[in-house]
C-alpha cells in the first residue's frame, strides 16, 4: 500500500508543507454569494478528499472541519487559507521566477486575472461573469504557480478545470500550457450536474479569458460594444458610415465585469447611455475608474440628465442605482424614446445571482439566494416575464432591441415564456429578436475575420503600449473597408481614452491578415530591443474561438450552429501549430452545454522561431472560423475565402459551396410534398 509518506517523497515539486496562516480578508472587496450547498452525504466526503489530496496529512485534521464549514456555507471549498495574503496584480515580468519566458509571462496573466481592481469576486477567484473562475480554490493557485515557475521550454503543463495535472516532457514546438474548462461527458453536460461536479471540486467554469488567463479587464469588450453600437446606429438608425450616435439614447444593464464596458462605448460612439446596476459598489467601481460618468438613484433624474445630453448631441454615461426592469417600467410610462436597448445582466447563470429580480434589492438577493433558492427562482421568473414584456412594448414604439450575448432570450425562455422562440416551442430556430452576433458582429465583422486580437506588454511599462499603438495603427489601411476606418481611429486614440485596468494591455479588432502584421511588427520590436516580451491573445468570443448557437455562431444557419467542431478544431490547431498556451471550456458567456470555446496566449520573444508560430498559428486561428463560416454559405466569408484561396494558392485552399439555385429547391419539395400527400396505394 502507497503511504504519504511515499506520495510526499515522489513529488519535487508541491506545497510548501507549513500550514499558511488564514489571511485578512480586506474591506470593501466585494464577496462571491453562496452558491448552495446541495450535495449528498457521499458527495461531501468526496468532495472534502479531494480539497485535502493537495495538502500533506498532518493538516487534514484541521483543515477537514474548515473545508467543510466552506463548502456548506459557501458553496464551495475555495481553501482561503491557502490565498497568499496581500495584493495579488500583474507585475513587470522580470519580477516573477521561472526557467523561461512562458512560465513567468503566464504567472502576470493569472495575477491580472486575480487584482481585487480587475477581479469581480478576487477571493473566490472569480475574474468576471458572476462564476468566470481561473482557477476554483487556492490550493491549485499556488501549485499552478509552482509548476510555472519550474516550468521549462521542454515541458507542458496541463490544467483540467484548474487543476494542474502536472508537468510533462514535451519538444520545444508544443504549447507550454494547455488548459480545458467544465468539460462534462454529452449526458451530464446541463449546468445541475455540473454544478454537483464543481461542489465536488473537479470542474470549473472557467468562462472564456477567466480561465484561460487572458483577461485584460473591461477594455476587453469595450471596442466590441463600441463597433456593435455604432454598426447596430448604422444598420437600424440610418447614421452615415462617418456619423455617430451624438443625440441617440441607448439603455441596458451591468456594471460588472464585462458589462462595465458599455458606459464607456457608447460615450467613445458619442451617444447617451443609461445602464442600470443593482449592485452600489459595482457602480462606485467604475465611477472612480472614470468608466461612467454620473451616478443617481433617482429615475427622473437619470432621465432628465439624458434629455439634455441628447438635445445637445453630447456624449455622456448615467449609471442608473437600481433595477432595469423598474427603469424599463419608467421609460414605458413615460413614453421615453429608446434607441438602442440591450440587457447585460449575468444572465448565463440567472439563478446562481447573475440576474437580481424585480422586488428585491441587491442585498436581499444575496440573502435569499442562500436561504430560499427555489423562492428565489421564483422571483427571477416573474422579473424575466416582465422584463420580456417591457421591451416588446419599447420594441413596438421603435426601440432596437438585441440580445448581447448573455442569454438573456434564453434565459426569458426558460422562464415560462415560449413566444420569445422563433417556432414557439423551442430555441434550435432562435428568438424572435436578433442577438448583436446574429444581426450585427457576425455579419460585419466575424464573417471577414474581424475579431477581438489583444495584446499585454509584459515589462508593465505604459510607453510599450504606446509604442505598440502606434505600431499597429500603421499596419492598417483605414481606406480598405469601413472596418478598418473604424479600427483604425480605436488604436489612433485609445491611449487617450484611458482604457486599461491591470495590466498595460490593448484590444484591437483585426482580420487574419492584420492581426499577423502586427504581431510580426511587435515581435520585430522586441527582437530589436524596442520594447519588452509581449502577450498575444485573443477573447474566446472571436470567429473561430467559440461554437454557441446563442450567440458567436448564431448567424450560422445551415443546421451546424448545434455543433462543436469549430472550436475543438481550432484549439487543436492553434496546439499543433506551436501557441504558447491554448485553452477549451465549456460555457463561456452563456452557459455549461450552451457553448464550446477556446482561446490562446503566444509570448513574442523576438525570436525568429515566434515569426513562423505568428504565420502559421494565427493565420490558421482566424481562417479556421472564415472557413467554416464560408461553407455554410455566410455571403461576407465567401468572399473572404476567395481571397484567401487566391493569395495562398498552391500553399492553402478552403472548400467552398456552390450556391444552389433557391427556386429548384422550393419545386423539389413542393413536388415531395405533393408525392406525400397522394395515398400511397395511388401513386405510381
Ligand atoms: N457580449 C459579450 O461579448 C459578452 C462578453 C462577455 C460576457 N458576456 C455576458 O454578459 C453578461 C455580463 O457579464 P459581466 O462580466 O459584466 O458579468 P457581471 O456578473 O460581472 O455583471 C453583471 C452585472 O449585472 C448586475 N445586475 C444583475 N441583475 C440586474 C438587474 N436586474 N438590474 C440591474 N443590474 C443587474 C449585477 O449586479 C452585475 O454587476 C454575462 O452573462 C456574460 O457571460 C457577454
Amino acid at each position: 500500500m502507497v503511504s504519504n509518506m511515499d506520495i510526499g517523497r515522489a513529488m519535487t515539486i508541491r506545497l510548501d508543507p507549513s500550514l499558511p496562516e488564514m489571511p485578512d480578508f480586506a474591506p470593501g472587496i466585494r464577496r462571491a454569494p453562496d452558491r448552495g450547498f446541495r450535495l449528498t452525504e457521499a458527495q461531501v466526503k468526496a468532495a472534502l478528499k479531494n480539497a485535502l489530496r493537495y495538502v500533506p496529512e498532518e493538516h487534514h485534521e484541521g483543515l477537514a472541519p474548515e473545508f467543510l464549514e466552506e463548502l456548506k456555507t459557501r458553496g464551495r471549498i475555495y481553501a482561503y487559507r491557502y490565498r497568499p495574503p496581500g495584493r495579488i496584480y500583474a507585475r513587470p515580468i522580470e519580477q516573477y521566477k521561472g526557467n523561461c519566458i512562458a512560465g513567468k509571462a503566464f504567472q502576470v496573466m493569472i495575477e491580472n486575472n486575480l487584482d481585487f481592481e480587475v477581479a469581480l469576486y478576487p477571493y473566490e477567484l472569480v475574474t468576471y461573469g458572476e462564476t468566470g473562475s481561473v482557477c476554483q480554490n487556492w490550493l491549485q493557485y499556488r501549485l499552478i504557480k509552482q509548476y510555472l515557475e519550474a516550468l521549462t521550454e521542454e515541458q507542458t503543463l496541463v490544467v483540467m478545470s484548474g487543476h494542474p495535472l502536472g508537468l510533462f516532457p514535451s519538444p520545444f514546438e508544443a504549447p507550454r500550457v494547455i488548459i480545458t474548462n467544465g468539460l462534462m461527458v454529452g449526458l451530464y453536460d446541463n449546468h445541475e450536474d455540473w454544478e454537483i461536479a464543481a461542489q465536488m471540486g473537479v470542474s470549473s467554469y472557467g468562462q472564456m479569458t477567466a480561465g484561460g488567463w487572458m483577461y485584460i479587464g473591461p477594455q476587453g469588450i469595450v471596442h466590441g460594444t463600441f463597433n456593435t453600437l455604432l454598426s447596430a446606429g448604422r444598420l437600424k438608425l440610418q447614421i452615415p458610415a462617418d456619423g455617430d450616435l451624438g443625440g441617440r439614447l441607448f439603455i441596458s444593464s451591468g456594471l460588472g465585469g464585462m458589462s462595465g464596458a458599455q458606459p464607456k462605448a457608447v460615450e467613445i460612439a458619442g451617444g447617451v447611455g443609461v445602464i442600470a446596476e443593482v449592485d452600489g459598489s459595482r457602480i462606485q467601481t467604475r465611477l472612480d475608474q472614470g468608466w461612467v460618468n454620473r451616478a443617481t438613484a433617482d429615475l427622473d433624474e437619470a432621465f432628465s440628465l439624458a434629455g439634455e445630453a441628447i438635445v445637445s448631441k453630447e456624449p455622456l454615461s448615467i449609471a442608473y442605482h437600481g433595477n432595469v426592469v423598474d427603469l424599463l417600467e419608467h421609460a414605458v410610462s413615460r413614453d421615453i424614446k429608446v434607441d438602442l436597448l440591450s440587457d447585460q445582466t449575468s444572465c448565463h447563470a440567472p439563478y446562481d445571482g447573475g440576474y437580481c429580480p424585480q422586488g428585491l434589492s441587491f442585498e436581499d438577493r444575496t440573502s435569499m439566494l442562500s436561504k430560499d433558492r427555489n423562492r428565489f427562482k421564483e422571483f427571477v421568473d416573474r422579473s424575466l416575464r416582465r422584463h420580456f414584456e417591457l421591451i416588446r412594448t419599447l420594441v413596438g414604439r421603435g426601440s432596437y432591441f438585441f440580445d448581447y450575448g448573455n442569454s438573456f432570450m434564453k434565459a426569458v425562455f426558460d422562464a415560462g415564456v415560449k413566444e420569445i422562440s422563433r417556432n414557439g416551442h423551442d430555441e434550435k430556430e432562435g428568438f424572435i429578436w436578433p442577438s448583436y452576433v446574429e444581426e450585427i458582429m457576425g455579419p460585419e465583422l466575424f464573417d471577414y475575420g474581424y475579431g477581438p486580437f489583444r495584446w499585454v506588454c509584459l515589462s508593465g511599462k505604459s510607453e510599450d503600449l504606446v509604442k505598440t499603438d502606434r505600431a499597429a495603427m500603421f499596419s492598417i489601411d483605414p481606406d480598405r473597408r469601413g472596418q478598418d476606418r473604424d479600427n483604425y481611429i480605436w488604436v489612433r486614440d485609445a491611449h487617450k481614452h484611458n482604457l486599461v485596468v491591470g495590466s498595460q494591455a490593448r484590444i484591437l479588432y483585426q482580420d487574419a491578415a492584420g492581426r499577423v502584421r502586427i504581431a510580426l511588427k511587435f515581435n520585430k520590436m522586441v527582437r530589436r530591443g524596442e520594447i519588452g516580451p509581449v502577450m498575444i491573445g485573443r477573447d474566446h468570443h472571436d470567429v473561430s474561438g467559440t461554437d454557441s448557437p446563442f450567440r458567436e455562431t448564431a448567424n450560422i444557419r445551415d443546421g451546424s450552429n448545434v455543433t462543436a467542431d469549430m472550436a475543438v478544431h481550432c484549439f487543436a490547431g492553434n496546439a499543433a501549430r506551436g501557441m504558447s498556451l491554448v485553452a477549451l471550456h465549456n460555457g463561456g458567456g452563456v452557459g455549461i452545454g450552451k457553448a464550446i470555446n477556446g482561446g490562446f496566449g503566444l509570448v513574442l520573444d523576438g525570436s525568429k522561431e515566434v515569426d513562423e508560430i505568428i504565420k502559421s498559428a494565427l493565420l490558421w486561428d482566424v481562417t479556421c472560423g472564415v472557413a467554416r463560416r464560408a461553407w455554410a454559405r455566410n455571403e461576407n466569408s465567401l468572399s473572404a475565402g476567395i481571397d484567401f484561396n487566391r493569395e495562398y494558392k498552391g500553399a492553402g485552399q478552403m472548400t467552398l459551396p456552390y450556391a444552389v439555385d433557391e427556386g429548384l429547391i422550393d419545386r423539389v419539395t413542393e413536388h415531395q410534398a405533393l408525392l406525400s400527400s397522394v395515398p400511397e396505394s395511388e401513386r405510381g
